[in-house]
């Protein structure tokens, strides 16, 4: 980082609270002398930084900045984390550091937009610059999961969680892990798991989150889009949506299906479920032990289903 990008990290932490010259020019190793340059660049560049005698600096409200420093600060488990201010998909660059063996430990991928944000089926994600959250936490299940499949149910708690701590909204779950707020889907999660061929097991297991906080200018075809609409900083939802995800993550289905049940949109609704490709109606009945959807067809027999697709008729 140059100095410029550490003054502005330190400032962001003391989060408007004043720091001295003195104390910037230790903490960042650099004269007090090429700390005040780096503050009138600052300056120049549009940042409001107040400089008062016998005080210091202090960054003035930044709005709502994102970077790796203020994630990891908003976070209680100490990770990597890489931020991006454009990426195509924060899951595909995941992949890539994957491949490249830059993500041997759990890591978290974030961006201020995404030019090719990725949907589940081959759709896309629309990603604008500073009004949503785009996320991909890599973990390994050697080191942190027992079972991969976890963690698609488990992001959607996560996202719940991490709304319910920051907000008074509740949050909704539609089967399997989209999440609503008034009958709109205000957050996707992809789910992608890298494996090895020759071991035949998966070694890397990308969590790939997206959430409208104030997005409302979504393209024609993205279908009963929303957004959160909180006042809240973006650094801050990503922390908490990543340290709920981790706090959960390498555990078991009964550490958390009562949470998921208990904010399942569907259960009790009329949906459509696809498999191969057939589109059948049925009524949503039960989520079980480990988040199947149980469902009722109209000549009355159950099935559950596992993954895959439904739709709500509503
Ligand atoms: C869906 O609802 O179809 C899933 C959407 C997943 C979007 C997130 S945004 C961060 C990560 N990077 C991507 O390209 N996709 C996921």
């Amino acid at each position: 980082m140059s100095l410029k990008e550490d003054i502005l990290t330190i400032l962001q932490i003391k989060n408007g609270d004043y720091i001295s010259g003195q104390a910037l020019a230790e903490q960042s190793g650099k004269s007090r002398a090429a700390v005040w340059k780096a503050v009138k660049t600052l300056q120049k560049e549009g940042y409001v930084i107040n400089a008062v005698t016998n005080r210091g600096y202090s960054l003035a409200n930044d709005g709502d900045i994102l970077n790796s420093a203020k994630i990891k600060n908003a976070m209680q488990h100490d990770i990597a984390v890489i931020h991006y201010t454009e990426i195509d998909s924060t899951n595909t660059q995941a992949k890539r550091l994957i491949n490249s063996g830059e993500a041997n430990e759990t890591l978290l991928v974030s961006a201020e937009r995404q030019t090719a944000g990725r949907g589940r089926q081959g759709k896309t994600f629309y990603s604008p610059a500073e009004t949503g959250i785009y996320m991909s936490l890599v973990v390994h299940p050697n080191t942190m999961l027992q079972n991969a499949v976890t963690a698609t149910t488990a992001a959607s708690v996560a996202v719940c969680k991490a709304i319910e701590r920051l907000t008074d909204i509740k949050p909704q779950i539609k089967w399997v892990n989209d999440v609503y707020v008034n009958d709109k889907k205000i957050c996707g999660i992809l789910t992608e798991a890298v494996s090895d061929f020759e071991l035949g097991i998966v070694t890397s297991v990308v969590v790939g989150i997206g959430i409208n906080i104030k997005t409302n200018d979504f393209p024609e075809d993205v279908e009963r889009a929303g957004s959160l609409n909180a006042d809240i900083r973006r650094a801050d939802l990503i922390g908490a949506v990543a340290d709920e995800l981790l706090n959960i993550i390498g555990g078991d289905y009964s550490d958390f299906i009562d949470y998921y049940r208990s904010h399942s949109m569907i259960i009790g609704k009329q949906i459509n479920y696809i498999e191969n490709g057939i589109v059948t109606p049925a009524k949503a009945v039960s989520i079980d032990e480990t988040g199947g959807l149980v469902v009722q067809t109209e000549n009355g027999t159950q099935k559950t289903l596992k993954s895959g697709e439904i739709s709500i008729r509503w």
